[in-house]
């Protein structure tokens, strides 16, 4: 990879960037107009992200940040950890970003000028609030966030330096959720659930779940950075997923602030912030793509990982959407549960279980992993289950004995399904099926919900 930016790429980021100034420059007057502020960071944050990776890729490698791609030809080492680079621009967007949907609020709030002395009621603070400006209480919240994500950042790059063992790095998103947790306990504190109409004769409308929210909470954050960790392995997977994802956030997000929907509606400003929170991200995730696309010039490392499925857990989380963020995440739940034999070590797990690079015909087959020793006889029997599903591929010798099965990633179980294909084919097949899962995820979410629940909150 060049460390230089060609002539066209130069001179398209520097117009875009003079784009989003010129945007940027106009917000300033008037009502502010945070929502396209925020687009006009993204697309700053992108072509800032785009320059940085090309600027830096060399220096990651000099300080031993490189990663060898497996299923090459010629296995050439390449700058990992560019993720990174992603998250410093990503926070620093955010925190730039603050006065836009902030800054007049203060101001309102107070007499004017600055002065705190006189404070406004409540009451006229909210009726007199233009559109998309946010309450000053909600900054805590946002500020909550960007400290859950720097933890994250911190928490990822240590992974990436020290390859930390599985055992350990599953709790390092359960560190970086405490910012969130505490302040949404300070803040906000609201433990309770909608129950679903068949339970409410037995519980009741709403249900308090008291501490248990705050596990649940904290489940999320451990599943959604872990999930996307483990849905990885090929060229462009782990960004591409990602950016799936915060596309369909945005669009559902998009559904409770399109001119047809009722306003002010009660979970406006909870679509706004998630907004505020994905749209760079998405900047930030686009200009990593184009540079880990099959075939890739960076890795994106345990960082990036961590990064997005942190943005995912701090967004549904605050957004109070976490049950339809773990819809859209349907494939990486699925992927979860099916590795899970292989993460418990119920059934042994190699350090890769990326798929197989056949150098004959330069495609990729799943990879195998072959027990040394006998299966226990519950183990053989349920991989011979799943094996009879087409749900793996098992091999067995003369006497019946499991000798070896692919490994338990939804990735190999594609190539299982489809046979062999090349990397780029492999990654556009699980985004289409990830993109299908989502679309249904949100069908449900907004027409089947109404079976379970009384009504659709849109
Ligand atoms: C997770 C998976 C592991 C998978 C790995 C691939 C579990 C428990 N762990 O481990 O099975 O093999 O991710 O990312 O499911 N690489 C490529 N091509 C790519 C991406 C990565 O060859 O497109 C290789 C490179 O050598 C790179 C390394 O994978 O250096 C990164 O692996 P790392 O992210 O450290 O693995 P884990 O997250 O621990
Ligand atoms: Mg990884």
């Amino acid at each position: 990879m060049s460390a230089r930016l060609g002539r066209t790429e130069a001179l398209s980021l520097l117009s875009l960037s003079l784009a989003c100034i010129g945007i940027l420059a106009n917000t300033l007057h008037g009502d502010g107009e945070p929502l396209i502020a925020s687009i006009a960071f993204s697309g700053l944050a992108f072509s800032f992200t785009y320059a940085l990776i090309r600027w830096l890729g060399n220096a990651f490698m000099r300080a031993g940040l490189k990663g060898k791609d497996l299923s090459k030809l010629r296995q050439v080492e390449i700058p990992e950890t560019m993720g990174a680079v992603c998250a410093v621009v990503y926070l620093l967007t955010t925190i730039v970003f603050i006065p836009w949907p902030f800054y007049k609020d203060i101001v309102a709030a107070t007499s004017g000028g600055g002065n705190r002395d006189v404070v406004l009621e409540l009451q006229q603070v909210e009726t007199g609030r233009l559109l998309h400006r946010f309450p000053h209480s909600k900054l805590a919240s946002y500020l909550s966030a960007i400290l859950s994500l720097q933890s994250i950042v911190i928490l990822g790059i240590g992974d990436d330096l020290f390859d930390i063992r599985w055992r350990h790095k599953v709790l390092i998103p359960a560190f970086a959720s405490i910012p969130i947790l505490i302040v949404y306990f300070v803040d906000f504190g609201v433990t309770k659930m909608v129950v679903p109409t068949p339970l409410r004769p037995y519980l009741g409308e709403l249900f308090d779940l008291g501490w248990l929210y705050y596990v649940y909470m904290a489940m999320v954050s451990i599943f959604c950075p872990n999930s996307i960790n483990i849905l990885a392995g090929i060229n462009g997977i782990e960004v591409a997923q990602s950016l799936v994802i915060a596309v369909l956030i945005v669009f559902n997000d998009a559904l409770y602030l399109s001119p047809f929907t009722p306003y002010p509606h009660p979970a406006t400003d909870s679509h706004l912030f998630s907004l505020y929170l994905l749209l760079p991200f998405i900047g930030v995730s686009v200009a990593l793509l184009m540079h880990n696309w099959y075939p890739a010039k960076v890795f994106v490392g345990d960082t990036y990982c961590y990064f997005a499925g942190m943005v995912f857990a701090v967004d549904g989380i605050l957004g109070h959407f976490s049950k339809t963020l773990i819809l859209l995440l349907l494939p990486q739940l699925f992927n979860f549960v099916y590795s899970a034999p292989q993460l418990f070590h119920i059934v042994p797990c190699p350090r890769h279980r990326l798929p197989h690079f056949n150098s004959r015909t330069g495609l990729l087959e799943c990879s195998i992993v072959e027990f040394k020793k006998p299966l226990a006889f519950p183990i053989a029997e349920a991989l011979k289950l799943l094996h009879r599903l087409r749900l793996l591929r098992i091999e067995t010798n003369e006497k019946g004995e499991v000798i070896s099965s692919t490994n338990l990633t939804i990735i190999n179980l594609w190539l299982v399904w489809f046979g062999p294909m090349r990397e780029d084919r492999l990654a556009m097949g699980l985004l289409a099926f990830q993109t299908a899962c989502g679309l249904v995820g949100l069908f449900i979410r907004h027409r089947l919900a109404l079976w379970v629940f009384t009504q659709d909150n849109l």
